[in-house]
């Protein structure tokens, strides 16, 4: 093992820390040392996909601070906020595995605190808060078209995350495409001194992209998800043949669904990767796919590169 892991194994047991002080307090202290911290922020219900941000974040920075918080404003008010999966300890474990610093954990009311006296009125979404985030254009693409606001509420939360964890850089997973997107340009247009690191999907042994809502999947459902994995691999595969009408190739990965009753189609878009708007010709387009498996929202995508 090399020594300075050795050391920080043996006198930093990893701290949990709910205040938003607290937090700022032992980032800055970290900086204070020359130290480089490096942020994961996550809904917690921790799985390879969350760990693989971890490494990367462990392997490139001195303190690695993970933010497990299930952000309320960017689920609409038909989504599943309140079942989100919440397995808290189990997280704690993992990421101890994983020989992390920080994690930070605050309750609904740290980070949206409810004006006094509006408690009686609060409802599953936020009290009494008023300042967003938009990023104008991105926001109302691919999820962002069929979960209303729901953009606004990640560039909020993780605009907040940054003020509060000040890193130097943060990690998140190419498999929300658009939100990375949406991150990488709040970054720049508001200036934050923070590098953005994209990381790739990681997939279960049968090509299913790793998320924490695959947990609501019963073990037909499980099947039926790989339908979107598939879809994508198709239009791979027909744009390797020579297919590279943009059309064409949306209509053989829709076509994948139609097939299937039990799995609706939310959306199969190929767009261009850094404007999401419709791209001039098909390659290097990202092909994204949302889908309903039973009630459970699925999203998916890949590069297509020649
Ligand atoms: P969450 O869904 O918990 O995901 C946290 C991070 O893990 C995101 O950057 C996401 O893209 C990444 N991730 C999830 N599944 C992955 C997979 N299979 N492979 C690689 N990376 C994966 O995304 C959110 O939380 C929230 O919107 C958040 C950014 C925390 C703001 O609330």
């Amino acid at each position: 093992m090399e020594a300075g892991r050795f050391v920080r194994l043996i006198l930093t047991p990893m701290r949990v820390l709910e205040k938003i002080g607290e937090m700022r307090e032992a980032s800055r202290a970290c900086r204070r040392n020359g130290g480089r911290v490096g942020l994961v922020p996550t809904m917690g219900a921790l799985h390879e996909g969350h760990l693989s941000l971890v490494r990367a974040a462990r392997a490139k920075c001195d303190t690695v601070a993970v933010s497990i918080f299930v952000n309320p404003t960017q689920f609409g008010p038909r989504e599943d906020f309140s079942q989100y999966p919440r397995t808290f300890d189990r997280d704690c474990e993992l990421l101890r595995g994983e020989n992390v610093d920080l994690v930070f954990a605050p309750a609904v009311q740290e980070i949206y605190p409810a004006q006094p006296g509006s408690a009686g009125q609060q409802r599953a979404a936020v009290p009494a808060y008023s300042t967003w985030i938009e990023v104008a254009a991105l926001t109302d693409r691919l999820d962002g078209k069929s979960r209303p606001g729901h953009f606004r509420g990640v560039a909020t939360v993780v605009a907040k995350l940054f003020h509060i964890v000040e890193p130097d850089v943060a990690f998140f997973g190419q498999k929300d495409a658009a939100q990375l997107l949406i991150i990488r340009r709040m970054v720049r247009d508001l200036n934050f001194p923070i590098e953005v690191v994209g990381c790739p999907i990681v997939r279960e042994p049968d090509g299913l992209a790793m998320s924490s809502r695959n947990a609501y999947l019963s073990s037909e459902e499980r099947k039926l998800a790989l339908l979107l994995n598939r879809s994508l691999r198709e239009v791979e595969q027909a744009f390797r043949a020579g297919e590279h009408r943009i059309d064409a190739l949306i209509r053989i990965g829709s076509d994948a669904f139609s097939l299937q009753p039990a799995v609706r189609l939310d959306y199969f878009e190929i767009v261009n990767p850094e404007t999401l708007e419709p791209p001039a010709q098909a390659e290097r387009s990202l092909v994204a796919v949302a889908a309903y498996v039973g009630t459970t929202r699925l999203i998916d995508n890949l590069l297509l590169e020649k």
